[in-house]
């Protein structure tokens, strides 16, 4: 149970890295951040490579996160892989409702809301993202957009199960483009995110519950997203993939974030 909204920093890996790059890295990286506190440290690696990377992250402060469950536990699903199974890898936590899977595979703000209840059931913190596309940002539609994807992909949460989310606010616009949203732009986000947080679940689950930024997060912006009050860390993509840039953003985030 956290306590506060300590920075929390996850690379999403996205389907890079087979396992003998994970464990190579879990092992490089976990003795690089061994005392580096105050902050949550997460990697998520394909599915084959989880529980490797568990077993490589094993008694250090590096976090193991899946990039997506089935609500299952189990059956007839070809292809898919449980929240239940996540967990027995060694995962701790599972990314769920990443604009790549809603573009590119389905995922709708109903399947995303069945995705984090079955992670909660599984044991795992889900790190639900939500964010607005472009053309939503330019018809200036981004806080309903935030609103539809967070009252419906959250709906049925307990407070107990709020406090204990983390929430990634990635505009697709900024995923892999190179072009980060400004602090302010970002800022203006999670305040909102915040803010309805506040009202559906209550101001001490709001509190708690982490609200971090992703899309285009490099170590010479990290320091100045999570120096935002409402920014509590960050989901990482591309610059996760290498060791000493990962560490660099974890480094400097956590710092920045210490100065708010
Ligand atoms: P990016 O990806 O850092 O490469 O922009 C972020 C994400 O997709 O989570």
């Amino acid at each position: 149970m956290r306590d506060a909204r300590t920075p929390f920093v996850a690379g999403n890996w996205k389907m890079y890295k087979t396992v003998a790059e994970t464990v190579k890295y879990v092992k490089e990286f976990r003795a690089l951040v061994k005392d580096i506190d105050g902050v949550e440290i997460v990697v998520a690696p394909p599915f084959t490579a989880l529980h490797a990377a568990a077993e490589a992250a094993r008694n250090s402060n590096v976090g193991i996160a899946a990039q997506d469950l089935y609500w299952d536990r189990e059956g007839p699903f070809t292809g898919e892989v449980s929240g239940a199974m996540i967990r027995e890898a060694g995962a701790e936590y599972v990314i769920i409702g990443h604009s790549e899977r809603r573009t590119l595979f389905g995922d709708t703000d109903a399947t995303v809301n069945r995705r984090v209840a079955a992670a909660f059931a599984a044991g795992l913190c889900p790190i639900a993202c939500v964010g607005e596309t472009l053309d939503q940002r330019e018809r200036q539609e981004t806080f309903d957009v935030l609103d539809r994807q967070i009252r419906q992909g959250l709906d049925g949460l307990t407070s107990d199960q709020l406090a204990q989310l983390v929430v990634a606010y990635e505009p697709v616009w900024a995923i892999g483009t190179g072009r980060n949203a400004t602090p302010e732009q970002a800022e203006e986000a999670h305040g909102h995110i915040r803010k309805r947080l506040r009202q559906w679940f209550g101001p001490d689950a709001a509190a708690l519950c982490h609200v971090i930024y992703g899309g285009s997060v490099k170590p010479d912006n990290s320091a100045s997203l999570l120096s935002q009050p409402n920014v509590d860390g960050a989901l990482v993509g591309g610059a996760s993939l290498d060791v000493r840039s990962f560490l660099e953003i974890v480094t400097k985030g956590r710092d920045a974030a210490r100065r708010r």
